[in-house]
């Protein structure tokens, strides 16, 4: 009894056989093999984001096992150095993370990267991408990634509980920040949580400012050496951001972002100036009580970043990376990874409704704001400038050397061949 079959049974079992055994569906290919995908994305929303993405090709190519290849550390400190060698070296990864913007150029895309005009022809991604960014994305006259998101950085997270506990409004203006401040210090509560442990933080947190107090037009000018680092709004800027620093814990140099996020969400911090990654972080740990503005005085102006995925030459694993890529692309695989990840689509056909309110006005902001390019992630400067930029902004936030950290940063503008 035990062994006979119902015809239920029997007919799941045929079923699954036939389904197992069936081909690949309609215009897609059965792979097998594996799938490099390098990139720094290890930690809540970042890896969440990743996964759902992984989860859907698994779908489409079961038989392809995906080989993760991670190398902790925001903004890809670690990362982009482990990258350089395996290209250089010949032993690259299939595929891997890339800033859409100046950066590629570390990589010497055209010995190292396989331009991918063709899937930009075959899959119309010039029609479902923005103008800007496809500006962006090309570099010496060719794409060399495939978009998977739009971040912003200059958003200011705050803990709503803290702030009504104390009668505040997220400040519009530095001004009021600083009063807002005062206002929480008196209380012995932190501010302004931040962490500088990785080297890039306090870049990050200072073009927000730079953006803040020199306007869009301003920002750009001085990426595209139309404005010189030494005006006198980059002092305003550096002192802006040194009275900042005022308002920070003290064991900022021992904290990631995401540690000086969870400051927030324990209630000991009030804000953090960090990219939208906090929104998928803050919801990987599912926390809700947070809230966001513009970092003061920038509103209307969207810092912004794309994530990329590029294509090594002499990958492996061709086929499996070109279906890779596709997926990244597409409306599926974009609406899977975002809302997981705390960014929005870089396609423009995405659904709104499945993205989270902070992630819906990100959506009206990016569509309705100047938008200006990220140094610290990739986007504005090549990558040997916007280094010694971050290093030179994490002295600053010890040292706080408004004139030294101004003549370093016109040496470092000029030593690129950004400053004629
Ligand atoms: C950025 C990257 C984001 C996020 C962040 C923190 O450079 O574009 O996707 O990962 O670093 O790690």
């Amino acid at each position: 009894m035990r062994y006979r079959m119902s015809w239920l049974t029997s007919l799941t079992i045929v079923v699954l056989v036939l389904a197992a055994a069936a081909p690949a569906a309609p215009g897609t290919k059965e792979l097998s093999g594996k799938l490099e995908m390098f990139s720094w994305w290890t930690a809540g929303g970042e890896a969440d984001g990743l996964n759902a993405m992984y989860a859907l090709y698994k779908k489409a190519y079961p038989k392809v096992e995906i080989v993760n290849a991670t190398v902790a550390g925001g903004a890809g400190t670690n990362a982009k150095a482990v990258l350089s060698t395996r290209l250089t070296g010949g032993d690259p990864p299939d595929s891997f993370q890339l800033h859409a913007g100046l950066e590629v150029e570390k990589y010497e895309p055209q010995k190292f990267l396989q331009s991918l005009d063709g899937l930009y022809t075959s899959e119309g991604w010039t029609k479902v991408f923005p103008k800007d960014l496809i500006a962006l994305l090309k570099y010496k006259d060719h794409f060399w990634g495939v978009p998977v998101n739009i971040h912003r950085s200059n958003v200011l997270w705050y803990n709503r509980k803290v702030f009504e506990d104390s009668g505040l409004k997220p400040p519009t203006t530095w001004a009021e920040f600083f009063k807002a401040g005062d206002a929480l210090k008196a209380k012995g509560l932190v501010p302004l949580v931040i962490g500088t442990k990785e080297g890039w933080e306090a870049g990050h947190t200072f073009e927000t400012v730079l953006a803040s107090v020199l306007g869009p037009n301003g920002y750009k000018g001085l990426w595209a050496g139309r404005i010189p680092w030494t005006d006198p709004k980059v002092a305003d800027a550096l002192n802006t951001f040194k009275r900042l620093m005022t308002y920070a814990n003290t064991d900022y140099s021992a904290l990631t972002w995401s540690d000086a996020a969870q400051y927030l969400v324990d209630g000991k911090g009030a804000m953090h100036i960090m990219g939208d990654w906090t929104d998928g972080w803050f919801t990987s740990k599912n926390y809700s009580g947070y809230g966001w503005a513009p970092v003061p005085g920038s509103r209307g102006t969207f810092v912004a970043l794309s994530d990329s995925f590029a294509a090594a030459k002499g990958a492996k694993d061709q086929e499996n990376l070109m279906a890779w890529l596709k997926l990244a692309g597409s409306k599926a695989g974009q609406e899977a990874f975002n809302p997981k990840k705390g960014s929005i689509c870089a396609r423009t056909d995405c659904d709104a409704k499945l993205f989270n309110a902070y992630l819906q006005s990100a959506m009206k902001d990016w569509s309705a704001n100047a938008i200006v390019p990220s140094v610290a992630h990739g986007a504005a400067a090549v990558e040997k400038w916007a280094t010694v930029y971050k290093d030179i902004l994490n002295t600053f936030a010890t040292r706080g050397d408004v004139a030294a950290a101004q003549k370093a940063l016109q040496q470092a503008c000029a030593d690129s061949g950004g400053c004629k």
